[in-house]
């Protein structure tokens, strides 16, 4: 273990402090001691926060796949690094070795290679999670190529916006995806997303599901064919730390993602720290994150933390209801699963299901159990504790973000108090302060307001991808000199901190980050619809739901009709997982007399407030309010 990972309370009390009285040194020796590096920096750290301008171990040479996978092939060749459990329960289980992973990375390395993929090209990855997502985002890290990896739920739009943003020229695809009992055509709505695209070169498709698919001559090469004889060994690019390792796309308070950069050095560094010390793996551990390595969770903590610890790292294909709503439990059971980490909106709608489902399962060798992605309420923290770990598996709640990297706010396991509904205390580097709405750090201890963070970490976004602009806009901007999350948060007399959620038009539903302009511009593309407002309200299962508030040019004569059409549109645009709950056509919105849309009011129409809405007379339009509220009166 090293001395920087806490084991005990005054430990982690000894190295919070010794980050935050010098976080070059703390950052510097944990790097040096914990990573293999082709060349040592000239310096630990160069910021400037008001350009903001971020550096971590500038002149730094290294390559991330050779910190997590080469290093271990001396002691680990043999040990499992990725178990994958496949979708079908049916179908047999695959336990991929360091050794095994270091060729198929090497192997796809090389096939990258050979169809034209250089150093500091953008490489889209579309693809469902079986091991080749896995290789692929390795073989890109390998030969120092960005990827640019897009959640496979995305819609053909959503991936056509995103491969143009990043001007990819390569996008890495299967056949077809498995969820549950559906396949997701994949292939199929590349091939629509690339009728926008003009940036493509090369297309690869990986063989899943064997769906019948079209190949394009010129454009597609199936995986297997241009894998063929590719050499196992690859030499790893040596990298500089601060170049780009990879792209990922969240949502913003525009329309258009933002397509958040992380660097090789400093991300690697925060990324296998804050596994460590969070989850407190050790050896031998069985550790299993169930998101999709479509989104950050799945980066920091399937790919690059648990790999570049040296440890065994389960990926799921499947979802928790299929082919039961006990998958979960089984394949915990089945690999004798020691550290589970999962999402509030997963446990909530799995707490519905019969109990008996999980008391089949024999649940004993977990260890820790951790949440991600959104506030959990108490409820589910309880039932979480009680029925999964037995009163006897540390919950770390972690409040992180794609900007962040990694976990900036958490328990470490069995080594700091838990509290239901709280992330608790900051990690050792991370200096979370409070703002008040005038823009001054609020001093007290038990305090309430935006959390801001008013140090650099190594794992922090540099850049959005092309947008330098909008980066500090959108970032560091509202506070100057600090970093803005975009959370609120409460600090309690003992400097625990709990989340209390979104203070901008992001809403957060079944733990996806949904922007609330790009959901409006798919739904004015209605063509009977003149305008909306997208807000979210309290959902049991998914915390958050969206609901939509339509206005129409012309009464719309179906309203079943209407509903299905602006739902299909949302879905075509955005994805399936922005689809409004619920669509409230109203006879106008409600507005400032500047013409900006109220949405405080309508947020608490939609969570179900009825009088209560504060001055409105100051509104444009204030009538329009009892209005509103007399149509959702009868939804
Ligand atoms: O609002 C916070 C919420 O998720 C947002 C970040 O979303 P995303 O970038 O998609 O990353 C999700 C996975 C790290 C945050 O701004 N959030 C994340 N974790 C928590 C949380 N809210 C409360 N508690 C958490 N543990």
């Amino acid at each position: 273990m090293s001395d920087y990972i806490a084991s005990s309370l005054a430990q982690y009390n000894e190295l919070y402090k010794r980050s935050v009285d010098s976080p070059e040194a703390f950052w510097g020796s944990f790097a040096r001691e914990e990573f293999v590096w082709r060349t040592s920096w000239d310096n630990v750290l160069s910021y400037d926060l008001h350009k903001p301008h971020i550096e971590w171990f500038t002149g730094g040479k290294l390559n991330i796949t050779e910190n997590c996978i080469d290093r271990h092939l001396a002691e680990k060749a043999h040990e499992t690094a990725i178990l994958f459990e496949p979708n079908n329960p049916d179908e047999e289980h695959l336990a991929i070795s360091y050794k095994e992973l270091s060729e198929h990375v090497n192997r796809t390395a090389n096939m990258l290679k050979s169809i034209g993929v250089n150093k500091g090209d953008r490489v889209c990855i579309y693809m469902p999670m079986i091991p080749e997502l896995a290789y692929a985002v390795l073989a890109c890290a390998r030969i120092g190529a960005i990827h640019s990896v897009v959640f496979a739920g995305f819609s053909a739009q959503s991936l056509a916006d995103r491969i143009n943003d990043a001007s990819c020229a390569f996008v890495l695809t299967a056949d077809g995806g498995y969820r549950g009992s559906k396949i997701t055509a994949l292939k199929d709505i590349v091939d629509e997303a690339l009728q926008k695209c003009d940036c493509v070169t090369r297309v690869v498709v990986n063989r899943r599901t064997g769906s019948k698919i079209a190949m394009h001559d010129g454009l597609d090469v199936w995986w297997h064919e241009a894998i063929e004889g590719q050499s196992t060994v690859c030499a790893p690019e040596v990298m500089d730390a601060e170049d780009v390792l990879f792209i990922l796309y969240t949502s913003g308070s525009t329309g258009k993602p933002k397509g958040m950069v992380h660097t090789c050095g400093g991300y690697m560094v925060y990324a296998n720290y804050t596994f460590r010390s969070v989850f407190q793996y050790q050896p031998g551990d069985v550790y299993w994150c169930t998101a999709d390595i479509g989104w950050i969770t799945g980066h920091s903590y399937i790919v690059y933390g648990p790999l570049s610890a040296g440890a065994t790292t389960l990926m799921f294909e499947g979802i928790p209801s299929y082919p039961n709503a006990d998958r979960f439990w089984q394949v915990v059971e089945k690999h004798s699963v020691n550290i589970f980490y999962t999402a509030p909106t997963a446990i909530r709608s799995l707490a519905l299901c019969d109990i008996n489902l999980v008391n089949k399962c024999d649940l004993t060798s977990l260890k820790t159990l951790g949440t991600v992605g959104e506030p959990i309420n108490e409820e589910a923290w309880e039932w979480y504790n009680d029925h999964i770990g037995k009163n006897n598996c540390p919950i770390v709640d972690t409040w992180w973000q794609t900007e962040t990297g990694g976990i900036m706010i958490s328990p470490l396991s069995g080594i700091t108090e838990t509290i239901p509904t709280f992330a608790t205390l900051p990690l050792p580097g991370i200096q979370p302060v409070l703002m008040d709405e005038a823009g001054n750090e609020i001093a007290e201890l038990e305090a309430e307001g935006r959390l801001c963070i008013g140090h650099p970490w190594p794992g922090m976004a540099r850049t959005i991808y092309g947008d330098h602009q909008r980066f500090k806009d959108t970032y560091y901007s509202s506070f100057p000199g600090k970093y803005f999350t975009g959370d609120g948060a409460k600090r309690d007399s003992n400097g625990n901190y709990r989340i209390t959620g979104r203070v901008d038009d992001i809403v957060i539903v079944s733990g996806h980050n949904l922007g609330t302009a790009e959901i409006e511009n798919a739904i004015n593309q209605h063509p009977l619809v003149s305008e909306s407002a997208v807000v979210g309200y309290p959902h049991a299962i998914k915390g958050n739901a969206i609901c939509a508030f339509v206005n129409l040019t012309v009464p719309s004569k179906d309203a079943e009709k209407l509903t299905n059409e602006i739902m299909n549109l949302v879905a075509t645009i955005v994805g399936p997982i922005a689809k409004p709950e619920r669509i409230q056509v109203c006879s106008a919105l409600p507005k400032t007399r500047s013409g900006k849309i109220m949405r405080r009011i309508l947020r608490k129409i939609a969570a179900g407030e009825r009088s209560d809405f504060g001055d409105i007379s100051t509104l444009l339009n204030p009538e329009c309010v009892a209005d509103i509220v007399a149509q959702t009166a009868t939804m």
